[in-house]
């Protein structure tokens, strides 16, 4: 069913300030880049369609965009040259079609802006011909759009900066740049913004001065949290929203009974699955699209990388790097080792300072250690390779493609040869830390 709501998010800009050759809505907080943050935000608000107004590095914005709309109607419309935000929405209104009921507009650099806030903006345009701005108080609104009220406290427009009187730039009351538009009136309203102004560019801010000048009502809703509105348009600004976004990733998975000893130090990125009593120790990083059970211990110094699995009850240590492995129940890598392509069994011992030599200078191969096995310390596995059920290699143990050791075999030495007399049945679980 239709929501009556489309999303247009513009991100053309080339975000000058962060002084990087990447385009600004494609640097990454928390493993997601910001334009799929604020994808995330539009899709939050179940809407017909989403357009994103691309510029700079158009095709990989495009991509990245189109990617987190998922399914939803997703159109990616290219501004060039750049003449401002109301050039941006008039670039993007064709895609918008005849009738796009309410028109959200969002901008491509603030990935901290929460569902709710927007879902109250919405809701203060419930009249029809209704445009909802959202705005905050700062102490320090410099660089940013003024709002102006009349003396009975109504809205009479928006003033830019550059084009503000030094008493209209003593206003704290800032646009924060989202707006929720009715968006027939809108469609009207477009063709009739002028560049006549400082920067010589057409201002989406001069929009809701016509719904004044119309007679519409213009309804500003302000932000209850500060911290959603801030944008990112230097790398400390990224490094602040990180940081913000952060707390709220830790603060979910504790609320969902993760133990977390150090969130200072703890970094979790977005899209990681954590399952209810695991315990997170410090100075630890797990990086998107990690899945760790119940019950589990990681840290501290630990890294899990992408493609990581831990079932219930695994637990990995200091100076441990995984990526791409699944680590079995109960099974445990407790100090200085790398799990790379691997599939690792239940009750398995990877010893202090294992490595799975993954990666032969062209492809990555896979490894996968059985059941009750028990990986010697600093043992090298070459990979392609398996070690059964049972296994036990030596400390130091090189086992190259060649070994095949059968399940319960004790393996040795350099490269690693197969010893006569200890053959053994695969073995009980024994207790952490034994060698
Ligand atoms: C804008 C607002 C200002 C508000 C501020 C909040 C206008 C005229 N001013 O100013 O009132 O306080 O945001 O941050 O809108 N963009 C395009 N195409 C363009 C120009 C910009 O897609 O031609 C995109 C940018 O990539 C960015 C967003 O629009 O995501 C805002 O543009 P920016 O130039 O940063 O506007 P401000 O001057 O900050
Ligand atoms: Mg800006």
């Amino acid at each position: 069913m239709s929501s009556g709501v489309s999303v247009v998010i513009l991100a053309a800009g080339k975000g000058t300030r962060m002084k990087s050759a990447r385009p600004k809505v494609l640097h990454e907080l928390c493993g997601r880049t910001l334009i799929a943050w604020v994808v995330d935000q539009a899709c939050a608000l179940d809407p017909d369609r989403i357009i994103v107004v691309v510029g700079e590095g158009a095709e990989d914005v495009e991509r990245v965009a189109r990617e987190a709309a998922g399914e939803r109607e997703f159109h990616a419309v290219l501004q060039e040259p750049q003449k401002g935000t109301g050039h941006a929405l008039q670039i993007a209104a064709p895609a918008l079609g005849p009738s796009p009921g309410r028109v959200v507009v969002l901008y491509g650099d603030m990935p901290l802006l929460r569902a709710e806030s927007l879902e109250s903006l919405l809701a203060a345009t419930d009249d029809a011909q209704a445009t909802a701005i959202l705005t905050v108080w700062s102490d320090d609104p410099t660089g940013y759009g003024r709002i102006l009220r009349d003396e009975h406290g109504a809205f009479r427009g928006i003033v830019e900066e550059k084009d503000a009187s030094p008493e209209e730039r003593d206003i704290g009351e800032i646009n924060l740049g989202v707006y929720a538009f009715a968006g027939e009136e809108l469609l009207a309203d477009l063709p009739k913004l002028e560049c006549a102004n400082a920067q010589g560019e057409y201002y989406l801010t001069d929009l809701p001065g016509l719904a004044v000048a119309a007679g519409r009502p213009v309804h500003l809703v302000e932000l209850e949290d500060p911290e959603e509105g801030q944008g990112v348009n230097t790398i400390a600004h990224l490094a602040e929203a990180r940081w913000a976004m952060q707390l709220r990733i830790l603060e979910r998975h504790m609320d969902a009974g993760v133990s977390i000893e150090d969130p200072a130090t703890t970094y979790i990125a977005s899209g990681v699955a954590i399952g209810a009593g695991t315990r997170i120790l410090p100075l630890t990083v797990i990086e998107g699209g990690v899945t760790i059970g119940a019950g589990c211990e990681v840290g501290p110094f630990t890294r899990l990388r992408r493609g990581t699995v831990l079932a219930d009850g695994a637990e990995v240590g200091n100076f441990t790097e995984c990526k791409n492995t699944t680590l079995g129940e109960n099974s445990k890598a407790k100090h200085l080792a790398y799990l790379g392509d691997a599939r690792i069994g239940k009750r398995t011992n990877i010893g202090a300072g294992t490595i799975f030599a993954n990666y032969d200078g062209k492809t990555k191969h896979q490894t996968v250690v059985g059941d009750d096995a028990f990986v010697g310390s600093g043992t090298i596995i070459i990979a392609p390779n398996s070690i059964p059920d049972g296994v036990t290699t030596g400390a130091g143990a090189v086992v190259t493609r060649s070994a095949k050791p059968a399940a319960g075999e004790t393996w040795v030495g350099m490269p690693a040869r197969r010893m006569e007399s200890k053959t053994r049945e695969p073995r009980e679980p024994r207790e952490n830390g034994e060698r």
